[in-house]
């Protein structure tokens, strides 16, 4: 048994799909979850600078929360690449990258998909290579979504606004008939309606977020990682923006109240 809590990060409220998953799968494990308001949104930053702050967060949730796991709740900065500061961490570290793909390539009948996320998860071509190598018969199309996280940042996940942003950056994959859709970006799914609006309801979303909390629920179950002794684990949530914010529009996202939000000020 190992009573150290799994600790998980996002630039804002996305990773809070993730924790949601985690929690309904694995609820005896202590949760330390880091939105990092104060920088949002990565996806137009350069991802050097994304992979600097995935590393300061890393150091930060092992030294003051002694993580025994990481789970980068984010694809920016899983796609900013983590190789570098993997080496760094005295933990393992997950990502959301290749469970996504897995979970795409298991749901498609037509090998026609869609793939959307940040500019930055895009542009990467993280995606690319890992469809490349864990999943080649697929056919991919991928969009990037400027917008969409500002708007699930500012609490409004269903507005005309957004249905009309949506419209215009999901044409390429309507027009491409995938028959399935990977949510490459951790905050999507709280737009899951809109897309589905958008993409018609024959297209089957897939959440990289729900993939993520599965492939941390097999690292316990294969008992590569220790579990927590208890029956409910604590969560503890941090910020580095408006913790106040974080905890109103957090509790409606996460579907029950965060409790306290601590602050994180970076030097
Ligand atoms: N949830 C992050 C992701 O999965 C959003 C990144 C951002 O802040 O733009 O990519």
């Amino acid at each position: 048994m190992d009573d150290r809590p799994i600790g998980m990060f996002d630039s804002g409220f996305g990773g809070l799909t993730v924790a949601r998953a985690l929690r309904d799968l694995a609820p005896a494990e202590h949760l330390v979850y880091l939105g990092d308001t104060g920088r949002y949104p990565y996806g137009p930053r350069d991802l050097g600078e994304v992979r600097s702050f995935a590393a300061q967060i890393g150091r930060w949730l092992v030294a003051e929360h002694d993580v025994k796991l990481i789970v980068v709740a984010c694809n920016t900065a899983s796609a900013a690449g983590l190789d570098a500061w993997r080496r760094e961490v005295p933990v393992p570290v997950v990502g959301v990258i290749e469970p996504g793909v897995r979970a795409v390539a298991k749901a498609t009948v037509t090998n026609r998909v869609g793939v959307i996320g940040t500019v930055g998860t895009i542009r990467s071509g993280a995606y690319q290579r890992a469809i490349t190598e864990l999943a080649g018969s697929l056919v991919p199309t991928f969009a990037a979504c400027p917008g969409f996280v500002e708007f699930v940042e500012r609490g409004e996940t269903g507005s005309d606004q957004v249905f009309v942003l949506a419209e215009r950056l999901l044409a390429p994959v309507r027009d491409a008939a995938v028959d399935t859709l990977l949510l490459g970006c951790t905050h999507y799914p709280f737009l899951a309606r809109t897309i589905t609006d958008v993409v018609g309801r024959d297209v089957v979303l897939v959440s990289s977020a729900e993939e993520t909390a599965f492939e941390v629920q097999g690292i316990l179950d294969r008992g590569d990682l220790p579990r927590a002794a208890g029956r409910a684990g604590d969560l503890r949530f941090f910020s580095s923006g408006d913790v106040g914010w974080f905890r109103s529009v957090g509790s409606r996202l996460f579907g029950s109240e965060l409790g306290q939000v601590g602050p994180v000020v970076w030097p």
